[in-house]
Order: structure tokens, then C-alpha cells, then sequence
């Protein structure tokens, strides 16, 4: 089998040497890649989308796996493509899609279908936006858009609403778009994934992110500075309900209204005292969660991807280990607002075997050394039995790794505990 895996980060590093260890032993190519990536899996000759497609037909892929989410609306869409051309696609359509590309598509879906989120109002300007505030903070304001995940602001305050507006709004920064007023929920965040086709589904091993860049949840949103992963993290009622209040009619809506969705869904959902609510879809697996979650499958995950993809959703070609797994993202200088290129990283040759390192913002320099190359530089990863042993294991592990200007959190898997 020939596998065609989309994106360059260390979710599709993990993804793709989960799909080289399945007994089918797929032959694995990445587009557009990385130079760690391409220590496993093949590059190809594509530029670009349109050049993607061509190559796969050209080169016979069985299998197109979507890693990232930005090709999935790019274009006429990855997923549409790769059907127009009879290439079997793991990741959803261009429509079904918008439930993470469009803020304002996914609350309207959750409306019609009942399913419980956070109460929003769309709104098109400043002005509008003051009077859906209307005072209460906080308040959560989200725009309507892909934003590589600086589109969401948490604001405490009318001074952060207000500066948050002026970016959306004034500055344009995210370019033209309207923007949801939405209600702020508490509760412990978790990330569940399920791997969706058509009215088939089937969960995952559930995960917490850490969102923020500081220690004790402090400081700048970013893409995600650790995870932690264990069937354990929710009580067996909890999953129990979360399936049945959230997975379950999720999956009937797309139903019902002809998603014909394929490929991982995840959902991040808030644990409120009035129950688990959804604070946003994304089309694809988490990251960094991925990273703590793909260790704990063995099986034949190249299979079981190309059965979802052709409608034929078999768990059974899976198993989860009931370990826990912790994921400590270490990022360069600067993150979240800036990263920085061209740290020499040293370490990398000390990690035991039992860890696991997954490459995200890294190159080989001109001395064939690796060096950082983007915000998140790396995810170390280990196993224990129970949560403290894989906290204990992974820590340990990234205390191996060093660079200038390493920003790490220690807290990872221990916080909200
Ligand atoms: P996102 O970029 O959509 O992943 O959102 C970033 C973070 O903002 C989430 O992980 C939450 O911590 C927070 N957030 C988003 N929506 C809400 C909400 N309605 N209430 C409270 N926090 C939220
Ligand atoms: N872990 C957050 C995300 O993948 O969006």
C-alpha cells in the first residue's frame, strides 16, 4: 500500500511512523514534509495542490491521509480532489470541512442539531461586537476563520476585548471576516478524538492539551505546549455521556446533513458543571495530542485508515494500550509570537529507547546538525503505567534536550490534576 501523508509537523511525524509500523508495511510518502520526515517517509515532486493530486495519480497512491487541516479548504479542497480522481482520502470534503475552517458554520450546526456549546452572536464590526459584550466579561471572542489558532481570544476585560477588536477589525490581521461573541465556559478542557466515516465512528484514547505558553496556565495561547493522554483521564461515565450528549449526535447531524465526513474529527470540548460542552470542532487529529496518543496504538493503523476512507470503519484493526502518555513540547525563543531559526539542538542522541521524539520546527543545518526552524521545536514522549511514571519518564526525557532560548513547561501532565 501506498500512503500519501499531507502536512510537515510533528502530528504527521507521529502519524506517519504509527502508519510504518503497521504489519501491511505501507510505503509512506509526505507532502510537503520536513527534513526529520523525510528520514522515514518519501518526498514528492509537488509544489502545490493541484501538483499533489497529479503526483498521486501519477504514482499510484492508494491512500491520501490529511495531517494538517489548511489543504482541506485550500483550493476546490484536498478531499474533493483526491475523489474526483478515484485516490481514497482519510480526511473530510471541503463542506463537511468548514466545521472547523468557519467558527460560524460549526455553531450553527451545533444549534440546529442540539448539541451542547456556549450560547454566540456573529457579529460584523467593532461597534456590533461592544453591544453583544454588552458588558458581561469575560467574554470569548473568536474569528470566523482559519487563524492558525491566534483567531480565539479569552478577554477578562474590556481593555483585552477592546484590543482584540482593534486587531480583527482595525488591523485586519487575520484579513476580512466577522467574528462570534461567545460565552465564556469553565471547566477542565479535554480533547476527544474520533476517526469518522459517514455513520461510523469510533474514540480514541481522550487527551488534554496545555494551551498556554507559561507554567500554572499563564500567559500567550499557543498551538499547544504539552499533552497528556490515558483511556483514565475521564471516568468511564463521563466518556459514557460525552459520547452520548456530544460524539453521537454530532455524527447524525453530518448525517442527516449529507457531510459524507471521513477522517478524524476532534473535538475540544469545556467539563462545565451543566456538562460537557464543545468549544470547537477541528477536522483533524490534535497537536501536540497526537503526539501522546499515537504511541499508545499498536495494530494496523495503515488499514484501518484506508477502511474509513473507503467507508469500511474497522476498529479491530487497532489496539490501545491502557498506559499513559505524556507529551512535552519544547519550543524555540520567542513562541508564541516569534520563533527563531538556527539553534543548534543538542541531546537528541541521549534519549532512551523507550521515549519517543517527534520533530516539529527543526532542520539540519549546513553541518548536518539539527537546529531549531519554527515555534514548537520538538515533542519528547513517554509511557509509564500510571500517569505520574509517564510524567516522571517524559520529563526526564526533555531534560536531555537543550538549545538557546528552549522554552519548555514542567508542568505538563501534573497541572489540573
Ligand atoms: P481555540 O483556538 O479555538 O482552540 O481556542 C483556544 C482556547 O480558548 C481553548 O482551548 C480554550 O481554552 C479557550 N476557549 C475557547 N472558547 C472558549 C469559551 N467559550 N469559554 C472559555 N474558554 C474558551
Ligand atoms: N492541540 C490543539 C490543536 O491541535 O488545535
Amino acid at each position: 500500500m501506498k500512503i500519501l501523508v499531507v502536512g510537515k509537523g510533528g502530528r504527521e511525524h507521529a502519524l506517519i511512523k504509527t502508519l510504518l509500523a503497521s504489519p501491511s508495511q505501507p510505503e509512506v510518502y509526505c507532502f510537503p514534509g520536513s527534513d526529520a520526515i523525510s528520514e522515514i517517509a518519501k518526498p514528492t515532486s509537488a509544489t502545490d495542490l493541484p501538483s499533489l493530486i497529479s503526483w498521486m495519480k501519477g504514482n499510484a497512491i492508494d491512500l491520501c491521509v490529511a495531517g494538517e487541516e489548511s489543504y482541506l479548504v485550500k483550493d476546490e479542497g484536498l478531499a474533493n480532489l483526491c475523489a474526483e480522481n478515484d485516490i481514497p482520502c482519510w480526511g473530510p470534503n471541503k463542506h463537511a470541512a468548514q466545521l472547523e475552517a468557519s467558527k460560524n458554520f460549526a455553531k450553527e450546526f451545533m444549534f440546529r442539531h442540539d448539541i451542547p456549546t456556549g450560547t454566540s452572536q456573529l457579529v460584523h464590526s467593532y461597534e456590533q461586537a461592544l453591544t453583544a459584550i454588552d458588558g458581561n466579561y469575560p467574554t470569548v471572542l473568536k474569528f470566523d476563520g482559519l487563524a492558525a489558532g491566534k483567531g480565539v481570544a479569552v478577554c477578562p476585560d474590556a481593555d483585552s476585548a477592546n484590543a482584540f477588536l482593534t486587531e480583527v477589525f482595525e488591523d485586519r490581521r487575520f484579513g476580512e471576516g466577522s467574528l462570534l461573541v461567545e460565552e465564556y465556559l469553565e471547566g477542565p478542557e479535554v480533547s476527544i478524538f474520533a476517526a469518522v466515516s459517514d455513520s461510523a465512528s469510533f474514540i480514541f484514547t481522550p487527551a488534554r492539551d496545555y494551551k498556554l505558553i507559561g507554567e500554572g496556565d499563564t500567559g500567550a495561547n499557543t498551538g499547544g505546549m504539552g499533552a497528556v493522554a490515558g483511556r483514565q483521564i475521564l471516568e468511564p461515565e463521563l466518556m459514557q455521556r460525552i459520547e452520548d450528549e456530544i460524539v453521537t449526535p454530532t455524527i447524525n447531524g453530518m448525517v442527516q446533513d449529507g457531510f459524507g465526513y471521513k477522517g478524524f474529527l476532534y473535538f475540544g470540548l469545556m467539563l462545565t458543571n451543566a456538562g460537557p460542552k464543545i468549544i470547537e470542532y477541528n477536522c483533524r487529529f490534535g497537536d501536540p495530542e497526537c503526539q501522546a496518543v499515537m504511541p499508545l496504538i499498536t495494530g494496523d493503523f495503515a488499514n484501518f485508515c484506508l477502511g474509513g476512507a473507503n467507508g469500511k470503519l474497522d476498529p479491530a484493526h487497532l489496539q490501545f494500550s491502557e498506559k499513559w502518555s505524556v507529551c512535552v513540547i519544547l519550543a524555540s525563543h520567542g513562541y508564541p509570537e516569534t520563533s527563531r531559526a538556527d539553534d543548534v539542538i543538542s541531546g537528541l542522541d541521549d534519549l532512551s529507547d523507550t521515549a519517543q521524539l517527534f520533530h516539529a520546527g527543526t532542520k539540519l543545518n549546513l553541518d548536518k546538525e539539527w537546529a531549531t526552524n519554527g515555534g514548537r521545536v520538538l515533542a519528547v514522549v513517554s509511557q509509564g503505567d500510571s500517569r505520574e511514571e509517564a510524567v516522571a519518564a517524559a520529563h526526564a526525557e526533555a531534560d536531555k534536550v537543550s538549545f538557546d532560548g528552549m522554552q519548555r513547561r514542567r508542568d505538563i501532565g501534573i497541572l489540573n490534576f
